[in-house]
């Protein structure tokens, strides 16, 4: 018993040497374990009188409990201690200037799209829209392209196995939009279409602009200006426009846009194969069969329709010369776009 003062005291001091929490640990279990020396002491008591024990007792007691609050107050100084080094080497930097978010952009083709509607809304048209999977009625027999028409083959059409298919043009909107609005109506209806042809001016999927305008004295000629009119605005230049006879089954007469080319203005170069024109849109007087499959008494009423590729208008207004640049969503492509007005 003579020891414990000097027990105690070494073991103090082996908890102050402590540098971290596994030797603190390590010091707790010599000291404190099973087969610790304060244990050991406890034992010892059995081999003193019964008047010496309850002293002795209460001695080893109190020495073991200061240890065990030396060990207490040791264990969260290192923990601080070591809190305080992971901060202070995964130490962050809050005045370093951010890495900042890169922003997205419009897709070339969406900016072509809402320019066109921002230009044809101004002159008086709404924006109208239907379904990509479409009937066959739709799509072909309410625009004069009965069963068995040679115009079918000319489609490439993907059928669905319920004989529904992919809209093959934007001309089924017409028939929708006549029946759900009614003449007299002016509507662009810009949209998806999809054709079983791909090459480096053809993709399967490509995006069309149809425009009708039906009321009781719509002409040829106010088809012709609209569009001269259009082109002019969407490319923001003077440029000539032709009108070559053609056929649609949907309009009669019928005829081909072309517009002098705005590469050479007309001069003649590689985009226009010299020839100092590029074909441009679809157009024609909506044929009274469609009036009448949409409900529209062709008597009374007359229209003119057109059809155009938006990705054409794309590629032109914005000098890209491979549409499939614009499906391949190559980043390096797309953000030359980014900072770029409609
Ligand atoms: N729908 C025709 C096409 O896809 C284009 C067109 C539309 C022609 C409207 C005339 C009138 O080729």
């Amino acid at each position: 018993m003579t020891d414990l003062t000097a027990l105690a005291a070494a073991a103090l001091g082996e908890v102050a040497a402590c540098g971290d929490l596994t030797a603190l640990d390590e010091v707790r279990v010599r000291w404190l374990g099973k087969k610790g020396a304060f244990t050991e002491q406890l034992k010892a008591l059995g081999r003193l009188s019964a008047a010496e024990r309850p002293a002795a007792g209460e001695r080893i007691n109190e020495a073991k409990e200061k240890l065990h609050a030396a060990i207490a107050q040791r264990r969260s100084l290192l923990e601080r201690a070591a809190i305080e080094r992971e901060l202070s080497a995964g130490r962050i930097d809050v005045t370093l200037p951010g890495r900042g978010e890169e922003s997205g952009g419009l897709h070339p083709v969406t900016r072509a799209r809402l320019r066109i509607e921002t230009l044809f809304r101004r002159a008086g048209f709404e924006v109208a829209s239907g379904p990509e999977i479409e009937d066959d009625y739709h799509n072909f027999t309410a625009l004069n392209i009965p069963p068995d028409h040679p115009a079918r083959a000319m489609h490439d059409t993907f059928y669905f196995p319920d004989g529904r298919l992919l809209r093959t043009h934007t001309s089924p909107v017409q028939v929708r939009a006549l029946r759900e609005r009614g003449a007299p109506l002016a509507i662009i209806a810009p949209g998806r279409v999809y054709r079983n042809d791909s090459d480096m001016t053809h993709s399967p999927m490509f995006h069309q602009l149809e425009g009708l305008v039906v009321g009781e004295d719509v002409s040829f000629a106010n088809m012709k200006a609209a569009l001269h009119g259009f082109l002019q605005a969407f490319f923001e230049r003077d440029l000539a426009m032709r009108l070559r006879p053609s056929y649609f089954p949907f309009t009669e007469p019928s005829a081909e846009v072309d517009m002098s080319c705005v590469f050479c203005s007309g001069k003649g170069c590689r985009v226009c194969k010299f020839t100092g024109w590029l074909e441009i849109s679809g157009c024609g007087m909506v044929h009274p069969n469609v009036l009448a499959a949409s409900g529209v008494d062709p008597e009374r009423f007359s229209g003119y329709a057109f059809g155009a590729g938006i990705d054409r208008l794309a590629m032109l207004r914005y000098g890209v010369n491979d549409l499939r640049l614009f499906f391949e969503n190559d980043l390096r492509f797309l953000t030359q776009f980014r900072s770029l007005g409609t």
